[in-house]
C-alpha cells in the first residue's frame, strides 16, 4: 500500500495564492477551530500540511513566548514560503520541517497540539495514521481538523439544476472534476465525513464534530478557476476533462454571477483529545 505521493495540486506561487484565497475562504471555521484547541501560549502544536503557511500564521498568533509551532509539510516550494510568512511574525517559534506526516517522525515528539487543516485527505488510507498518531501521542494531547466536504452540496446544487437554475452547472461540474482527480490518485475526497467516528474508533477521547457550508462568491470562483489552472493538464491526462472542456467550464464561471450562488462546499471541523 501506498503511503504517501506527491502532493496532487501544485507547489507554485499561484498555487500558494490559491491556498491564500481558501484561507479567507475558511477564516470563520479556522478560528474557531484554534479556539477549540484552547491554545495556551507556550504551547508545542504539531501542524500537518502547513502549505505555504496560511493556517499557520493564524495559530502562531495565539501562540506566546515559548510557544512553537512545527511546520511539517513534504513540498519544499510550500515550505519554503511558510518560512518566509511565518518567521518573525511573534513571540512563538516557527519550524518548518520537510517531511512525510504520514510516518510521523521524531518532530512530534512533545506535542501539545497536533492539527491540520485541509490536508488529511491527501493521505491514502488515513485511517491508519489516525490510529497510529494516537499511539505516538501523550494522553490528554490536542486535536483539530478541518476538511473540506465537495460532495454533499452536489445534491442542493443539482436539486437547484433540476428546477430552473441550469447557470449553477460549473459549480456542479468542479465538484464532479475535484472528486475525481481524487479517486483517480486513490484518496478520498470524503475523509472529513466519517473523521469524528474514525477518531472514536480509534480511542480518542471528547471528540466533537461540527459541518459548516462555505459561503459561494467571486474568491471561490477565483478558486475554482486556480484548480483549473494548476490540474489541467492532469484532469486531461487522467481523461477527466478534455482541454477545450476545461475551457469551456473556465469561461463559464467566468461568466457566472457571483450574486447568489449556493454553497459548493462543506467543511467539517473536529477536535478530540488522544
Ligand atoms: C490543501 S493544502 C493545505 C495547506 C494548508 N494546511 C492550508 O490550509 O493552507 C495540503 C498540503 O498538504 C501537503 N501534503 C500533502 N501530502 C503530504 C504528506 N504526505 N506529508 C506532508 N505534507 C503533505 C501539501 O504539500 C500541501 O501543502
Amino acid at each position: 500500500m501506498k503511503s504517501s505521493q506527491p502532493y496532487i495540486l501544485g507547489d507554485s506561487q499561484r498555487a500558494a495564492r490559491r491556498l491564500e484565497v481558501q484561507d479567507a475562504h475558511f477564516a470563520a471555521v479556522s478560528e474557531q477551530l484554534l479556539d477549540d484547541l484552547a491554545l495556551m501560549p507556550a504551547d508545542r502544536v504539531v501542524e500537518f500540511g502547513c502549505g505555504a503557511g496560511s493556517f499557520s500564521k493564524r495559530v502562531l498568533r495565539r501562540l506566546g513566548e515559548g510557544g512553537v509551532l512545527i511546520g511539517v509539510d513534504s513540498s519544499e516550494g510550500l515550505l519554503h514560503q511558510a518560512k518566509a510568512l511565518c518567521e518573525n511574525l511573534g513571540p512563538a517559534r516557527f519550524e518548518p520541517v520537510l517531511a512525510d506526516i504520514a510516518k510521523l517522525g521524531s518532530w512530534l515528539e512533545g506535542a501539545d497540539v497536533v492539527t491540520a487543516r485541509t490536508m488529511l485527505h491527501h493521505i491514502p488510507m488515513v485511517e491508519f495514521l489516525l490510529g497510529r498518531l494516537r499511539a505516538r501521542l501523550k494522553p490528554g494531547t490536542r486535536i483539530g481538523f478541518l476538511e473540506p466536504d465537495f460532495r454533499t452540496p452536489l445534491g442542493r446544487l443539482a436539486y437547484l439544476e433540476a428546477t430552473g437554475r441550469p447557470e449553477l452547472a460549473p459549480l456542479s461540474m468542479w465538484g464532479t472534476a475535484i472528486n475525481q482527480l481524487y479517486l483517480a490518485n486513490h484518496i478520498s475526497p470524503a475523509v472529513g465525513a466519517t473523521l469524528a467516528q474514525t477518531l472514536s474508533m480509534a480511542g480518542y477521547r471528547n471528540v466533537r464534530s461540527a459541518w459548516v457550508e462555505t459561503r459561494s462568491d467571486a474568491l471561490t470562483v477565483e478558486n475554482m478557476l486556480m484548480f483549473y489552472d494548476e490540474v489541467g493538464p492532469r484532469l486531461d491526462s487522467l481523461g477527466i476533462m478534455s482541454f477545450g472542456e476545461i475551457a469551456r467550464q473556465c469561461r463559464l464561471l467566468r461568466e457566472l454571477p457571483t450574486e447568489n450562488l449556493p454553497p459548493a462546499w462543506g467543511i467539517f471541523r473536529v477536535a478530540c483529545e488522544a
